[in-house]
Parts: structure tokens; C-alpha cells; sequence
């Protein structure tokens, strides 16, 4: 089929680069055309695993192509996903710019009848005003928009693993013939009728996925409500997390007990910094303001939201106790991506950590895979190295802000003898508590017996 992607982001790239793997014939645009040029010369604008491949794949096999002109992307294809970005206003809310202007390009633009597809995340209603104003935009009376919800479940470093073995493809329509051209789309993907490049272990024959249709409104909300459990299963395993510490109990033996029962599940019941990233901050955010303005009450959120701001919190009062002054200490920030496998940075606890510790007058050495030219930009007072242990040369303590598996792998008795001090915050339960303590160092973590 023909396809076209609007918006060449996280989600963007991932689904025309995995959908053209599939077998359609892909043409991808975005506002930003110094991202479109990168993308035509064969670079790649963001770091996501396996993008590369799959990417290099789509182009090889031409089936792949992009353009600065949303009007060739828009007449080259006859259905479009949207997949621009949903910022959060001040307010909570999601600003809805990007979707509205996208969809007045589609109705001056399209010479055809069009299918479209919100993939980016949206508040319940918005498949109600993507229609209403493509009609209204539309010059040509004649040319029918059929419009649908494909919401994704894709995570950031995982998200080709995630698109081609889905847990479901949820498509919210209209009408029967958008669902059967929606199946149609992922019938290789479901059926597993095509070389899977990416498989780590998931790729055997089978049931790959459920296929569900709903309404357009219930789409739009199972994504949000999807990404809103998910926040408050991390804010839940959070408060047992200090909770623990209180009583000294040990928050990974808890979650690991309860996560056995399958009605709860072991995961996201990681205790530590708390969730970051593009899409639970603001998606929470938006969630909370949606059932505000249909006047529910939605306090528990209110509540996972708190949880979760208030970790930064806990980790600054960690290091106040431990390091007594701040100002002039050196201090390694170990991880500035929201979470491991990523350079996003966008709302990374790591980020509001580093921003705190310069306030008080600490000297910052930030160490990331993967983020460290995104976080430059933002922080340039810090200084920067891909070593880990150049970041730990001489620090008064060090800061295990994101989950890396290089971190994990930290040889702490070479890095000790390096340390002006044998101190360790860890933001993300890391290491074993006894095996730190046993090389000397004084080792703090969350909801764990130190
Ligand atoms: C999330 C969802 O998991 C995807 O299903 C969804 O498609 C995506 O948002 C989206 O809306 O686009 P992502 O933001 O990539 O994906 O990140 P997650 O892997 O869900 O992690 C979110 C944050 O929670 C990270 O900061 C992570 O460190 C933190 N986290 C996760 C915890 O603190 N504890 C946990 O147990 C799990």
C-alpha cells in the first residue's frame, strides 16, 4: 500500500521505516527540512536501536523515501499517519497546534480520498476535530477523508523490537472499510509475513498480537489510560519504596512477591528516580486536564503525579546528608537520557538532578552513551565524558541517575581508588547493596537495606 508519515519524530521514523520493512511504499515529510536533508543524504536524526538497519533496509529496497514537501507526501499516499508532536502547554494540556495545521496541509493539499490516521497522542476527541477540519479545509467537496486512531505502544529504545511483535494493534474507525485497510497494513506484521530483522527472541511463528477495533473515542483513550497505569504502577512501587526504607524492609523483595501474582505483574514496579521521558510526564498530564474538563475527579493521578516529582526530591536530600556541603563538591552524574538506550533527554529526571546540583554550587560531570551532545545544549557549564571513569576521577560522589547497562557494569574497586571519596547515590537500585558496602564505599539506593 501507500503510505505516507507526517512528522519524522520518535514515532514517526520508527513507523515508516518499519511499515516500508513490511512491504508498503513509504514517503515520510516533517516541518523541520534540515531533518528531512539528514534523512535523504541517509542519516539518521535520533538515536533508536535497530533504526539503522531497518532504515537502511526501506531505502536499499526504495520503498522508502522522503520529502521536504508535506503536499508530495500528502498526494503520494493514500493513507497518512499523523505522528507530530503534542507538546503540554503551561496548563497541562495538550497543544494540539501541530495536529490542526497538519490536518489543513491534508485538505488543501490531497487530490484523492485519503484515509488518516492519528498515531501521535491525542486527548479523547480529537478523531471528531481532525475530521471537522479537514472538511472544512477541504477546496475539492468531492474528495472524502475517512478518519481513524492508531494509537502506538511504542518504548523509546525498544521501539522496532516493540512495532514489529506488538501486544496488540489498536485501531479506533469509522467505518468497516478503515478497519480492513487498517489490518491490511499490519497483516505482515501480524501474520509475520515478512524477514523480521529484529527479533531478540521474539520472533517465533505464532500469535503475534491482538487486532482490536473500537470506537475513535476508546482508541484515543486506551493509549492514555495505557500510559497512565503504567505512571501510577511506578509512583505506587515508589511510595512502598520509602516506605520500605522507614521500616527497613526491601523494596525489590516486596515488588518481586507481588509482581508474581499475574493480576499485578513484575513489571514497572521499579523503584527509584521515577519516569521521565515525552510521553508519561505530559501524557498525565494531559489525562488529568481531560477528565478536569469533563468534570471527573481524577486524584489518583494527581497523586502518581506528585509521587513522581517529588523523587528528585529524595535523591537531592540522599546527597545532602551524605555530602553535607554542595558547593564546590564534584559530583558524577552517571546517566542524562530519561531512561536507558536513548539520547532523549526530554523531562529525564537526570536532567532536573543536574540542574539542582548546579544551583547549590556543585561541580557536575555528566557521563551518557548516548545523551551527552543533547544535554550539552542544555547544560553547557558541566563538564562532559563518554568514560565513565573520567567522570569519576576525583568526585566526592557519584550519581546513578539512568539505568545503562555500561553503569551496571562499573568495576566500583577500580573506580574507588579514583574517588576523592567512596560515595554512591544510586537513582536506580543498580547495584547490591552488600557488594558495595564490602568495597568500602558508603552507598545509597531507594527502598533497599543499605
Ligand atoms: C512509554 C510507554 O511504555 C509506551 O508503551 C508508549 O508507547 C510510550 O510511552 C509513548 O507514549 O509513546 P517510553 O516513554 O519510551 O514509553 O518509556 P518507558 O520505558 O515506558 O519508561 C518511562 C519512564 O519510566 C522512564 O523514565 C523509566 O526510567 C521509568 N520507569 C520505568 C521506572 O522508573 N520504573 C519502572 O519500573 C519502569
Amino acid at each position: 500500500m501507500r503510505l505516507s508519515v507526517i512528522g519524522c519524530g520518535y514515532v514517526g521514523l520508527v513507523t515508516g521505516a518499519c511499515l516500508a520493512e513490511a512491504g508498503h511504499d513509504v514517503i515520510c515529510t516533517d516541518i523541520d527540512g534540515e531533518r528531512i536533508a539528514q534523512l535523504q543524504a541517509g542519516g539518521i536524526p535520533i538515536y533508536e536501536r535497530h533504526l539503522d538497519q531497518v532504515l537502511a533496509a526501506g531505502r536499499g529496497a526504495k520503498r522508502l523515501s522522503f520529502t521536504p514537501d508535506a503536499g508530495e507526501a500528502i498526494r503520494g499516499g493514500d493513507v497518512i499517519f499523523i505522528c507530530v508532536g503534542t507538546p503540554p502547554k503551561e496548563s497541562g494540556e495538550a497543544d494540539l497546534s501541530a495536529i490542526d495545521h497538519v490536518a489543513r496541509q491534508i485538505a488543501r493539499e490531497a487530490r484523492s480520498p485519503k484515509l488518516v490516521i492519528e498515531k501521535s497522542t491525542v486527548p479523547a476527541r480529537t478523531g471528531v476535530e481532525l475530521r471537522r477540519a479537514l472538511t472544512a479545509y477541504s477546496r475539492n467537496s468531492a474528495i472524502q477523508f475517512r478518519v481513524a486512531s492508531n494509537p502506538e505502544f511504542l518504548r523509546e529504545g525498544t521501539a522496532v523490537l516493540d512495532f514489529f511483535h506488538p501486544d496488540r494493534v489498536v485501531v479506533g474507525v469509522e467505518e468497516e472499510i478503515s478497519a480492513a485497510e487498517l489490518r491490511e497494513i499490519y497483516r505482515p506484521i501480524l501474520e509475520r509475513k515478512f524477514n523480521c530483522p529484529v527479533h531478540e527472541g521474539k520472533c517465533p511463528p505464532g500469535a503475534e498480537g491482538a487486532f482490536l477495533v473500537t470506537t475513535i473515542n476508546s482508541a484515543e483513550l486506551i493509549k492514555h489510560a495505557s500510559n497512565s497505569f503504567l505512571a501510577l504502577k511506578i509512583s505506587y512501587a515508589n511510595v512502598i519504596a520509602d516506605i520500605c526504607e522507614k521500616i527497613g524492609a526491601d523494596v525489590e523483595e516486596v515488588t518481586q512477591a507481588m509482581g508474581l501474582d499475574p493480576r499485578i505483574g513484575t513489571q514497572f514496579l521499579k523503584a527509584g528516580l521515577g519516569f521521565g521521558g515525552f510521553c508519561f510526564p505530559k501524557d498525565i498530564q494531559a489525562f488529568i486536564h481531560l477528565s478536569e474538563s469533563v468534570g471527573v475527579n481524577f486524584d489518583i493521578l494527581k497523586a502518581a503525579e506528585r509521587v513522581n516529582k517529588q523523587r528528585i526530591d529524595r535523591i537531592l536530600e540522599k546527597v545532602h546528608k551524605a555530602l553535607w556541603v554542595m558547593k564546590g563538591k564534584h559530583v558524577a552524574v552517571l546517566g542524562l537520557a530519561f531512561k536507558a538506550n536513548t539520547d532523549d533527554i526530554r523531562f529525564a529526571p537526570a536532567l532536573e538532578v543536574v540542574r539542582r546540583l548546579l544551583e547549590e554550587g556543585a561541580k557536575v560531570h555528566g557521563s551518557d552513551p548516548e545523551a551527552m551532545p543533547r544535554a550539552k545544549a542544555v547544560f553547557p557549564q558541566v563538564s562532559y565524558h563518554a568514560d565513565p571513569y573520567e567522570a569519576l576521577q576525583d568526585a566526592d560522589a557519584a550519581l546513578v541517575c539512568t539505568e545503562w547497562d555500561v553503569f551496571r557494569q562499573i568495576d566500583w574497586e577500580r573506580a574507588g581508588k579514583q574517588m576523592a571519596r567512596k560515595l554512591v547515590i544510586d537513582g536506580r537500585n543498580l547495584y547490591s547493596p552488600r557488594r558495595m558496602r564490602e568495597l568500602g564505599f558508603e552507598y545509597h539506593c531507594f527502598g533497599r537495606m543499605e
